[in-house]
């Protein structure tokens, strides 16, 4: 008997994994061999990529185009190392066996998991460039032969997308999780001016609000990190004029300076006690030799009552950061309280039994609600008051 039950508890606990997490498709990769003609070229000098799903049905004239995270390089032996690794050359890439990507959450081709952008046009842009897609240096570096190039790189994929069809779009998305939520917002109005004035075009920025906060010892290590990756880079002519004629320009790197001047409606995901802005913008590995914070970063409900209170204390400046932002009537947002830096590429953080809800709307429901202006109502803020482990 004990057998039968346990039996029919793996059998439902399987059907139910079926129901509830339909497969991630692969999709294979392109390499945009023509980009190079125009210099637009990953960190090492190879063509940019991206991995490309086409749409079908009533998704036929819809794009969404998500941008790949992974840091950034602000200093010469930084981005020399990324570029050999996946994240700054597409030769990298390539040697992953198969060279594909998984598309999950947001970009998943099945409406049980991604109910409103299934059958759209799905794109993943792959990161190489190591600034947020804002870098264009003209002079090769001639000791490493590194290339600054990101925002040739964006250019480069969204022209080539045009041609593939999505100069004709009426829905189109851009968005992307981390460094590629950062993307997001530097060149949501960029991305605008690439689709047909008639369409309907907003961007979705998910765990990309980095804020401008002090670490635990009061020093801007964060500020310094994205003044140093705008300067190699060459950021600033490519990052907003309006925000860097009213401001010292790298600070127009921060979502809180520059979400003001961006036009394009934009929905905004984040956690208030983001893991990767408390493991690196508060408590930077530098600061931390003895490894005190190891656990706590790990898991919340492993700190200490004084480190807890640091992370309080940064959750409460992370809302008041957020909430300073001028308000505007288009933009929405879904913050948490968890203690996780989520991918809306992960089916279980985007749309799933299991996932996280705010006023009972998954993001999922919340983004496509924002989206589709299905509700007046698009400001998520959840509740609970303390950094939890979700
Ligand atoms: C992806 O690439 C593999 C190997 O080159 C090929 O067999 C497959 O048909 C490709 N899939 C699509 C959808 O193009
Ligand atoms: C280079 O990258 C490797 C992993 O990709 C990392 O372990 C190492 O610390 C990096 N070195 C520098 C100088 O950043
Ligand atoms: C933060 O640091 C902890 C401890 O090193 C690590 O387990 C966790 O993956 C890190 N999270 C992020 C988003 O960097
Ligand atoms: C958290 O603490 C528990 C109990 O001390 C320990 O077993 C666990 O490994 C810790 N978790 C992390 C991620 O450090």
């Amino acid at each position: 008997m004990a057998n039968f039950w346990l039996a029919l508890l793996v059998f439902s606990t399987m059907l139910r994994a079926i129901v509830v997490q339909p497969q991630e498709p692969t999709v294979n990769i392109t390499i945009l061999h023509s980009a190079t003609a125009e210099g637009a070229v990953c960190l090492d000098g190879s063509p940019p990529a991206y991995h490309l799903d086409m749409g079908h049905g009533s998704g036929l004239r819809s794009w969404i185009i998500t941008i790949e995270g992974g840091g950034w390089c602000d200093k010469i032996s930084n981005c020399y190392n990324r570029s050999n690794g996946r994240l700054g050359s597409s030769t990298k890439m390539q040697l992953q066996q198969p060279p594909t990507y998984t598309f999950g959450g947001i970009l998943h081709n099945d409406p049980k998991t991604n109910p409103d952008f299934y059958n759209w046009n799905r794109v993943l842009v792959r990161y190489c460039d190591g600034s947020s897609f804002t870098g264009d240096v003209e002079d090769v570096d001639p000791d490493t032969k590194l290339y600054y190039r990101g925002a040739r790189i964006f250019k480069a994929i969204m022209d080539d997308l045009s041609q593939k069809g999505m100069r004709n779009a009426e829905n189109a998305i851009l968005s992307g999780t981390s460094a590629g939520g950062l993307s997001t917002i530097l060149n949501c109005d960029k991305f605008r001016s690439f689709l047909p004035e008639n369409a309907r075009v907003k961007c979705v920025a998910n765990a990309g609000f980095f804020i401008n906060a002090k670490t635990i010892s009061g020093t801007s290590y964060i500020q310094e990190m994205y003044n140093r990756v705008v300067t190699l880079h060459g950021s600033t002519k490519n990052l907003p004029p309006s925000c860097t004629s009213a401001m010292e320009p790298s600070l127009c790197f921060f979502p809180q300076n520059v979400v003001p001047y961006v036009h394009t409606p934009m929905f905004i995901i984040n956690s208030a006690y983001d893991s990767w802005q408390i493991n690196s913008t508060l408590v930077p590995a530098y600061l931390d030799p003895q490894r005190a914070w190891d656990h706590c970063k790990a898991q919340i409900s492993n700190c200490t009552l004084s480190q807890r209170i640091i992370i309080q204390a940064f959750g409460v400046e992370f809302l008041k950061t957020f909430m300073g932002v001028t308000p505007c009537y288009t933009r929405g947002y879904f913050i948490t309280s968890c203690h996780t830096h989520g991918r809306i590429m992960w089916t279980n953080y985007w749309f799933n039994t299991i996932s996280l809800t705010i006023l009972d709307k998954t993001i999922a429901e919340a983004v496509g609600d924002w989206y589709f202006d299905r509700v007046g109502f698009h400001q998520h803020l959840d509740p609970y008051p303390f950094a939890k482990d979700c």
